[in-house]
């Protein structure tokens, strides 16, 4: 072997680590070692830049926990995340396309009938989702499972509930609901209206932010995931059209098919039948799901 240049380093480490047997992990390995030195020689970091990076690896290391995690965000800011979701899900064109699930899911949400609501003490504007679940060819999908969570109308989770207030009851979920499609594919869903947020400005990452001019906010949205047996299962978001933040989503979630209508109406007679005294939205939206392919026969 020759002994080490600055010309020849990349390569002696590229070979010294194929030097492994499994062949996805040596894949993995290469590549990554093969970046990482183009990186490094295209920034040529100085030792006091490169301490700065490892401090900035460490402290997100360190700020995370059992509910939070600093990496993933970082993943997210920088379309990592959206990509994965995006090389891991290449459905049809017109299937309803997948987004990432991001960190605010809460599993075991409680059955609500149809029409129900699910927003139950919330702050916020009424909200009607209404809309089919159909397969490619328009068929619809009943009993598929739509399990939804958003935030309430002060731009919080159920999680940031738990920690930041006592409005609501810890022992109940809160804004998030299991739904399911009627004999016609049909849905309703009574909640209220999400409002944008900004993602954890409080950590390296939001540090990081800080010294950037990139918006740190989402657009408004509605988390869904959608799931029926011998289909994708798909997990995704509706966004409201219009949002001030539809075109900069920090997370790069927006796909054009999700973005939807929210129709304000005024007090009156809302889809369920009840009777509003208040303004509300009407969001009407079909998701569409794509086959599984059949197992191959051996
Ligand atoms: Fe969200």
């Amino acid at each position: 072997m020759p002994y080490i240049t600055e010309e020849n380093l990349t390569d002696i480490a590229v070979d010294r680590w194929s030097n492994i047997p499994d062949p996805r992990l040596r894949k993995v390995m290469t590549a990554m070692v093969k970046h990482v030195h183009a990186f490094v020689r295209e920034i040529e970091p100085t030792p006091d830049e490169w301490y700065t990076a490892i401090d900035f690896l460490t402290r997100t290391g360190q700020l995370c926990t059992g509910k939070r995690q600093e990496f993933i965000l970082m993943s997210d800011v920088l379309g990592v995340s959206m990509l994965v979701d995006a090389l891991n899900h290449r459905l049809d064109t017109g299937a309803t396309p997948t987004t990432v699930e991001g960190p605010f899911h809460v599993p075991n949400a409680p059955e609500i009938a149809d029409g129900g609501n699910m927003a139950k003490g919330a702050p916020g504007i009424p909200c009607f989702v209404s809309g089919k679940v159909r397969d490619l060819d328009g068929r619809p999908v009943a009993g598929a499972l739509l399990d939804l969570w958003q935030t309430d109308g002060e731009g919080l989770y159920e999680v940031q509930r738990d920690v930041m207030d006592a409005k609501r009851d810890v022992n109940e979920a809160w804004m998030r609901g299991i739904y399911h499609t009627q004999a016609d594919g049909s849905y309703m869903i009574r909640t209220v209206a999400p409002i944008g947020y900004t993602i954890p400005m409080d950590g390296t990452i939001g540090e990081l932010m800080k010294r950037t001019k990139i918006s740190h906010m989402r657009p408004a949205h509605i988390h869904f995931c959608i799931e029926a047996a011998g289909y994708h299962r798909v997990v995704t978001h509706l966004f409201q059209r219009g949002d001030q933040y539809i075109e900069t989503d920090v997370v790069y979630g927006v796909k054009e098919p999700l973005i939807t209508d929210f129709k304000k109406m005024p007090p009156g007679k809302a889809p369920t039948g009840e009777m509003l005294k208040e303004p509300f939205y009407l969001v009407h939206y079909d998701f569409v799901l794509q086959k599984q392919a059949k197992a191959q026969a051996a």
